[in-house]
């Protein structure tokens, strides 16, 4: 079954980038946001990517503008009932996924393939929950999903093979380069990632170094483009910290422990970029 039209639950950082990718791709693009005003937000930070890409001359005005008219919005997840591939990349909550993947197996048609954007949490979790377990896979991009071109597939031990190799497909046509990872908690680039980022959160919180001399050696000492202080507000506080709880619940390893700073932060609303304040200050 061709993949033609593609759903994405959930329109924050990274389902309004995903979303972006698939319609830039040539695919009709529903996106599903919880109230109306936070779709808006979410279809207004695709138009801004989109009108970004055309001053950096990634693309043409006319590409901007016909990859924009492939991306409706919705409130009702019944409105996925045509969709033959849905990407759900909803708040890192176990919950919450669960509760909306039950509604889109009952809306879809028995071809389509649910997926899910998560971090960390088990797929097969989500899997369970529907009466298409081997349809069902991680489908794993990386901020800014638009720019990054790894997407990790994520098989649990009901996916079939055939599901695999469709979302293999799929992945390639949006531009993208699939790698293939087991149901584990942080999957294979996560669980390298997380460690790093929370020791260097331990780092400044014992005052050994400040943020800006951690994030200005590793750019200029290891060439990474941005320090992990940075790159943490930029993956979202809450995301970090909730993914580093799954890892930790999972291994029970210390290096995957939120440090007490992280979590503090995260109690105080700070999110990083998207709440405009985390371990930087950015404004409005
Ligand atoms: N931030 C990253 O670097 C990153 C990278 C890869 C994967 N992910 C994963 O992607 C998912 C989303 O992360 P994000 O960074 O975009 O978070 P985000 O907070 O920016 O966006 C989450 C969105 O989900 C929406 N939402 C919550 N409940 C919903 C529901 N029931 N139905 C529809 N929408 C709902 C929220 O309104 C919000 O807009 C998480 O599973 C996260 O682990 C994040």
């Amino acid at each position: 079954m061709a993949i033609e039209r593609v759903g994405v639950v959930g329109c924050g950082q990274m389902g309004s980038g995903i979303a972006e990718v698939c319609a830039r791709a040539g695919y009709d693009t529903l996106v599903h946001e919880i109230n109306d005003e936070i779709l808006a937000k979410g279809v207004d930070r695709i138009r801004g990517s989109l009108e970004r890409g055309v001053k950096a001359s990634k693309l043409s005005r006319e590409q901007a503008d016909e990859a924009f008219g492939r991306i409706h919005g919705t409130t009702h997840l019944e409105d996925f009932a045509d969709r033959d591939l849905v990407i759900e990349a909803v708040t890192e909550n176990l919950d919450i996924k669960r509760t909306v993947h039950r509604t889109l197996d009952g809306v879809c048609r028995p071809h389509a393939i649910l997926a899910t954007n998560t971090s960390s949490l088990p797929i097969i979790e989500m899997a369970a929950v529907t009466r298409r377990p081997a349809q069902f896979l991680g489908i794993h991009f990386f901020i800014p999903a638009p720019v990054m071109p790894l997407v990790e597939l994520v098989q649990t031990i009901t996916t079939s093979d055939e599901t695999v190799a469709q979302a293999r497909e799929f992945v390639r046509t949006i531009g993208k380069r699939p790698i293939l990872a087991k149901d584990i908690a942080g999957f294979i680039v996560n669980r390298l990632l997380v460690p790093y980022l929370l020791s260097a959160i331990r780092l400044h919180e014992s005052g050994l170094a400040s943020r800006e001399d951690i994030d200005e050696g590793v750019k200029l000492g290891l060439g990474h483009p941005m320090g992990p202080l940075a790159l943490s507000d930029y993956v979202g506080l809450d995301t970090l910290m909730y993914v580093a709880d799954v890892l930790y619940d999972e291994f029970r390893e210390p290096h995957y422990a939120p440090p007490p700073l992280l979590r503090r932060m995260v109690q105080a609303g700070y999110y990083g970029r998207k709440s405009g304040k985390g371990f930087y200050d950015y404004g409005k």
